[in-house]
């Protein structure tokens, strides 16, 4: 089905007759064919201005001399237009090429395995021990979940690392509070909350009692130095907070293959720093140990606070070394919000001067902030959106519309599971992701407008026609059917598919795809009130069935990659 391919290599051919040798490869013609933005000008387009100075022709003389020669077998017409050399596809031989490949990929289609034998490890979601997860940790963890399944449909080994924040001297105020005023069953019953509570207390009593901020201190050298109970009790507080968060993966069916966090690097700092001495790159600063980077325009990375302790970035730059050297990696991902832009570059430029020429291989997914109806979050002030909570109210949500429009669905609450968190991610995953996101309910469950319950109805309308059509086997397909534009444009669609996918996956944009979804979509209603896809005619009914089964197929693929499950019904 590579019409790109084959046009190149006709391409080649005609070129070879006109003029002979050139230096210019198949391959470099098909990287020049060109998507025309309105099928009247063809399928694809070659814009012989390009061409101009390889073969030394004007471009009218180069379109014209190579539609003379072109061999336009399988072609509805190739034609010669203002320097432009246009390819228009036989309409029927078009629709049965695209929609037996997405046929034939049984479930799979635009699935390579351009990455077999390489590694990607993207760290996402990242959480902190402590707090519970809100909506502020919603797209790390669905750009890094979406942009996992994206690497692994193109034949990659993925390793997906929730790089625990667990690591800072809260955590020894927490052992204090807890050992003052603690309770075993409330904080084992009232969980993160609980914890919550005792840290808010520390706070408020540490202004009138200096004694507890040493306590604190204490409690936090006791967890550095291994001591068994300071440890013992901080890993109870990680084991609160993962199974609090386990909920919220399961229920947007995020998992990842490993949770080393910030304290799994407490004893792999050391040789960094010393390495990062006898470099010369280590300067001190106020009693602190720093990396100049001036001369990148960027503040100093502070590697060893005065008091000796290490820093965030140190912990990256020993964790950058670590995924290093264990997996090997193609790339390294970082999703993490823009605020943190200065940080990795900072560590990506340390590693640079350390002379890692992997260091070239890390990349920054960065992204934007997410508000709720028009509130920005803001902990300090109480504005916080637990995930739990607003995806607990998106299922809800869900299942009273479904109780308003379709009431004898079965298995209503498994659907309105399935819509209300698709339509949380959906939403999540819906622009660019440098863009901030205003979360309002109204967008995200409108079955109208571009919205995973709009692109799900789409799904389960392909599925409802499957169901009409019966069991019995289908007549031989008449493609000509498939002529009209309705049809073409899903046609059209489903082609550009696993060329999308290459395109996201360069950008690390899963937006992309789940903006093909609603295209497709939108097409697939279109070809549905045009055209009767039960004809009488049961070659017609044939074609139009097939190009439902495509077009169900590779909305559901679209949806599952950026961690959407599709209903049959709804
Ligand atoms: N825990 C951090 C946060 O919530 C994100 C960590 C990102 N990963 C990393 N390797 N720095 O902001």
């Amino acid at each position: 089905m590579d019409f790109r391919q084959m046009i190149a290599q006709r391409v080649w051919q005609a070129a070879q007759d006109a003029y002979g040798e050139s230096a210019l490869t198949a391959a470099d013609y098909g990287a020049l064919l060109e998507l025309p933005p309105d099928p009247a000008m063809g399928d694809y387009a070659l814009p012989c201005f390009k061409l101009a100075k390889s073969l030394r022709k004007p471009p009218v003389a180069i379109a014209e001399a190579l539609a003379a020669r072109v061999s336009a077998e399988g072609f509805e017409r190739v034609e010669a237009v203002k320097g432009y050399l246009n390819f228009y596809l036989d309409r029927a031989e078009y629709a049965r090429a695209v929609v037996e490949a997405v046929l034939a990929a049984n479930g799979r289609y635009g699935a390579s395995d351009a990455g077999r034998g390489k590694t990607i490890v993207i760290d996402y979601s990242s959480i902190n021990i402590a707090k519970r997860f809100h909506i502020g940790h919603l797209s790390t963890t669905m750009l890094g979940n979406a942009l996992y399944r994206m690497y692994k449909y193109a034949g990659y080994t993925c390793v997906g690392v929730n790089h625990l924040g667990d690591w800072g001297t809260q955590f020894g105020k927490m052992i204090a509070a807890y050992k003052r005023w603690g309770n075993h069953e409330e904080v084992e019953a009232g969980g993160i909350a609980e914890l919550t509570k005792l840290y808010v207390r520390f706070d408020e009593e540490a202004q009138k009692d200096p004694a507890l901020a040493e306590e604190g201190r204490a409690w936090f050298k006791a967890i550095e130095d291994g001591n068994e109970e300071a440890l013992s009790i901080f890993n109870w507080f990680k084991e609160l907070t993962l199974k609090d968060a386990a909920r919220v993966y399961d229920m947007l069916g995020v998992t990842f293959d490993s949770y080393a966090g910030e304290s799994f690097y407490n004893d792999k700092m050391q040789p960094i720093v010393e390495e990062l001495r006898e470099k010369g790159l280590l300067v001190e600063s106020d009693g602190a140990q720093i990396v100049d980077l001036s001369a990148y325009d960027m503040p100093p990375a502070i590697i060893l606070r005065s008091d000796g302790a290490t820093l965030y970035v140190t912990r990256d730059l020993a964790a950058a070394q670590y995924r290093h050297d264990t997996y090997h990696f193609e790339k390294c991902l970082y999703v993490v919000a823009y605020q943190q832009d200065l940080h990795f570059k900072q560590l990506f430029k340390v590693l640079e001067l350390m002379g890692r020429d992997w260091a070239k291989d890390m990349v920054h997914i960065s992204y934007g902030m997410v508000s709720y109806e028009g509130q920005a979050m803001a902990t300090r002030k109480g504005h916080v959106v637990y995930l739990e909570d607003l995806l607990n109210l998106a299922v809800e949500k869900a299942l009273s519309i479904i109780n308003e429009k379709n009431p004898g669905l079965e298995n209503k609450e498994a659907i309105a599971r399935q819509i209300g968190v698709g339509a949380v991610i959906f939403f999540d995953l819906y622009n660019n992701r440098i863009k901030d996101i205003d979360f309002y309910w109204d967008r995200a469950l409108n079955f109208d407008g571009e919205t995973a319950p709009y692109v799900m109805y789409t799904h389960a309308r392909c599925a409802s026609v499957l169901r009409k059509a019966g069991a019995e086997a289908d007549a031989a397909p008449d493609y000509a059917a498939l002529s009209d534009a309705d049809a073409q444009n899903v046609v059209r669609l489903l082609e550009q598919f696993p060329g999308l996918l290459g395109e996201a996956l360069e950008r690390g944009e899963p937006s992309m795809i789940t903006r093909y979804s609603v295209d497709l979509a939108q097409a697939f209603n279109k070809f549905y009130y045009e055209q009767r896809i039960l004809d009488d005619d049961g070659a017609v009914r044939a074609a139009r069935l097939n190009l439902t089964r495509a077009a169900k197929s590779t909305i559901a693929t679209a949806l599952d990659l950026i961690g959407i499950s599709a209903p049959e019904r709804m």
